[in-house]
């Protein structure tokens, strides 16, 4: 039997240990293929929390993941972030050039079966509007509009199922975010149905364009943007 949903979280929640506070409430939520969601809210009110918990970077203090159809097991989380890739909302990049950035993901374990392209990694900096010299600068003089377009490459290139996105057109003027959402758009259509994202947004008109399905964080607490109360 096909799982209907890719990605299910089923209560997962977050709490900081040290002050004792909610980060993100018993959440459950349920991404299914050819879906692509966005979620808004204030600063602060959780919404890195969220996507880093879907992306098991951080332990859970409760609930768990299902990826089509199967618990995520501990053993199984290398292999779950090779489909389910989260772009970070500040971008990490080491020193050395932009090429060298993504080569990186190959040379480990979870990619040992497939091949930097250079010719695809340049065609999609052409698409964000870059030259093929782009491959060339060095991480340390990125812009970080550059550095945000170099992160999203580097995970583009490695064709995800899922993507959790966090902010990644906060750094780039008006232009470099439509070519940016393009990217993301060429991506999804390349999956004919089959891959999903989450789309973290402080821009409303943003996330109504890459978005069939719209979310809202507020104190930790998802919920969908028709049920969310105005308290006065
Ligand atoms: N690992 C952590 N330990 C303790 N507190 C944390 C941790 N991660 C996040 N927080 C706190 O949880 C709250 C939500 O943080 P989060 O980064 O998810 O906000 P956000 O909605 O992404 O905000 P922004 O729009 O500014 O990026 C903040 O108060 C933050 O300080
Ligand atoms: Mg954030």
């Amino acid at each position: 039997m096909t799982a209907s949903f890719l990605l299910e979280a089923r209560g997962i929640a977050r709490r900081d240990t040290r002050s004792d506070t909610v980060l993100l409430e018993p959440t459950d939520f349920a991404l299914a293929p050819g879906e692509r969601v966005s979620v808004t809210g204030a600063s602060g009110a959780g919404k890195s929390v969220l996507l880093r918990a879907l992306a098991l970077l951080d332990p859970l203090d409760s609930g768990h993941l299902v990826w089509h159809g199967q618990p995520v097991e501990r053993r199984a989380i290398p292999r779950y972030r090779r489909h389910v890739a989260y772009l970070r909302q500040r971008p990490a990049l080491f020193d050395g050039t932009v090429e060298d950035n993504l080569r990186y993901p190959y040379s480990l374990h979870a990619y040992h079966d497939v091949r930097f392209d250079r010719v695809q990694a340049v065609r999609l900096a052409e698409a964000a509007g870059r030259a093929s010299s782009f491959l060339d600068k060095r991480a340390n003089d990125l812009s970080g509009g550059e550095a945000q377009l170099t992160a999203l490459i580097r995970v583009l290139q490695l064709s995800p199922e899922v993507l959790l996105l966090d902010e990644p057109t906060a750094s780039l003027d008006p232009d470099a975010a439509r070519a940016v959402e393009a990217l993301v758009t060429a991506w999804f259509e390349a999956g004919q149905g089959a891959r999903a994202s989450v789309w973290v947004s402080h821009d409303p008109a943003q996330a109504a364009r890459v978005s069939t399905r719209r979310l809202i964080m507020q104190a930790g607490r998802l919920s969908d943007s028709k049920q969310v109360q105005v308290t006065r």
